[in-house]
């Protein structure tokens, strides 16, 4: 399909096809194929409908694409890419999403012709129906081997059990259910019970969470920047773990603070909507950077944003020492996968080791710059040990300044000097945090 042609597609189905071809086999990633494809449709419930397909197209594509190679005699992923695709989604609207199989298996070949590909309408229609004939058996097919099982690679299956032996497979299951966003409420511009309220007007149901005093959970998917009070900075979205950074920072009027790797600026915004602190955000990426800024600005908040590695800070330090420095590393990101499947997909085994090692040489390159009883919190959105307790326990076993301060949270496991919450635990993403102190 030429892309004048991509570009005329209005079709939903078709779109998330395009969509989901690009990053199940282009290697794009999910978030920014769904920006075009959303900008084409004009109907709210068009684009949540293409970010359903296209999420679980992507959620439940290491089961899918091998459910073709039972029902096709010679595959389609290299020759077709968009309409491959498309038959994934027909087979994800049958198995997950349960719309009505003859709604499904219309819709699905209609779109075959929207792909320009009407010629494949008969071979679209016959592989869903065949499908639905034998279902049973072609499920308990896929169902025996554990990678088609739980639609995820078989290098974090085998990690999983070895990092989280008893708890791998609810973990395996929460990265298989979609969560709606939360939200944290910026404290400097109004309370918590007015945007419940304000939402409960709006016709959108939230909860106060238990133990998060500005985090609220949405009770359904929806668009949040066109809510009452997003505009005017009242709330963001931010998973609940991700707020407890600004908890375990201990941070008070006056501190001068540090954030490492801070694009978008979620934690560095919940730092200064909490306390009157002199911040410096800084990211390596310029455009994520510019991120930052836009945030800042729409709650209202001032912070310098710095573009330099974290790794080297003799190209960006003013040698002033930090009372506090929030290293939220770069990281597999293993424990957002339900809400973004497309890590599945994209992450690999080997990356692991060169992660862990660029995460140790963050740290180490940081901890100099903390001021004597000051305080660094290591955190990653990751679930496995490399790239969290073992980071950790290296970095200590090479800093005898450093002492690492024990804490629980309601939710989650201790994990070497640090703490691990795991995704869905607590209704929240899987996130890993350690507190060091500088010994004074
Ligand atoms: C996990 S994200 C940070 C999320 C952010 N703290 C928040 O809450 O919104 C990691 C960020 O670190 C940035 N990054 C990666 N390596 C870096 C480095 N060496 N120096 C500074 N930033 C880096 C990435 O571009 C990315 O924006």
């Amino acid at each position: 399909m030429s892309d004048r042609e991509a570009q005329a597609l209005t079709d939903t189905r078709a779109l998330a096809a395009q969509c989901l071809a690009d990053v199940a086999l282009g290697g794009a990633s999910l978030r920014e194929c769904l920006k075009p494809a959303q900008a084409r449709l004009s109907d709210p419930r068009d684009r949540a409908f293409l970010t359903a397909l296209a999420s679980e197209g992507a959620r439940w594509w290491l089961r899918f694409d091998k459910a073709l190679d039972l029902l096709l005699d010679q595959p389609l992923r290299k020759r077709d890419p968009a309409l491959h695709a498309l038959l994934v989604l027909g087979l994800v609207q049958l198995e997950i999403l349960q719309l009505p199989p003859h709604a499904a298996v219309a819709a699905t070949v209609e779109a075959t012709r929207a792909l320009q590909r009407g010629g494949f309408a008969k071979l679209a229609n016959a592989v869903l129906r065949r499908w639905l004939r034998e279902r049973q058996a072609l499920n308990a097919r896929l169902d025996r081997d554990a990678a088609t099982r739980s639609a995820h690679p078989r290098w974090l299956i085998d990690s999983l059990h070895q990092d989280w032996p008893e708890h791998a497979d609810a973990i395996l299951a929460a990265n298989n259910v979609p969560a709606p966003p939360m939200l944290r409420v910026n404290a400097r511009r109004t309370r918590r019970e007015d945007v419940i309220a304000t939402l409960m007007q709006a016709g959108v149901e939230t909860t106060a969470h238990p133990f998060l005093c500005d985090g609220l959970t949405l009770s359904a998917n929806t668009d949040v920047t066109r809510l009452p009070g997003f505009a005017d900075g009242h709330f963001s979205v931010q998973d609940g773990a991700a707020q407890i950074a600004a908890d375990l920072l201990d941070l008070h009027d006056g501190q001068r603070v540090l954030d490492a790797c801070a694009a978008p600026g979620g934690k560095a915004c919940h730092m200064l909507e909490r306390a009157d602190i002199e911040l410096v955000a800084l990211e390596r990426d310029p455009a994520r950077a510019a991120s930052i800024e836009g945030n800042l600005r729409r709650l209202g908040l001032h912070s310098e944003v710095r573009v330099g590695d974290a790794g080297d800070p003799a190209t960006w330090w003013d040698s002033k020492p930090y009372d506090r420095i929030l290293l939220d590393a770069p990281c597999s990101a293993t424990g957002v996968i339900r809400r973004h499947p497309d890590i599945k997909l994209h992450r690999r085994a080997g990356d692991i080791a060169q992660l862990a090692r660029e995460q140790l040489r963050l740290l180490a390159a940081l901890w100099p710059l903390v001021a004597p009883s000051g305080r660094l919190v290591y955190a990653t959105c990751s679930v496995l040990h490399a790239e969290n307790d073992s980071v950790v326990a290296a970095f200590l076993a090479a800093h005898a300044d450093a002492s690492p301060q024990v804490f629980e949270l309601p939710v989650g496991h201790h994990a070497g000097a640090g703490w691990q919450i795991l995704p869905g635990e607590g209704g929240l993403d899987g996130m890993y945090y350690a507190v060091l102190e500088k010994c004074g």
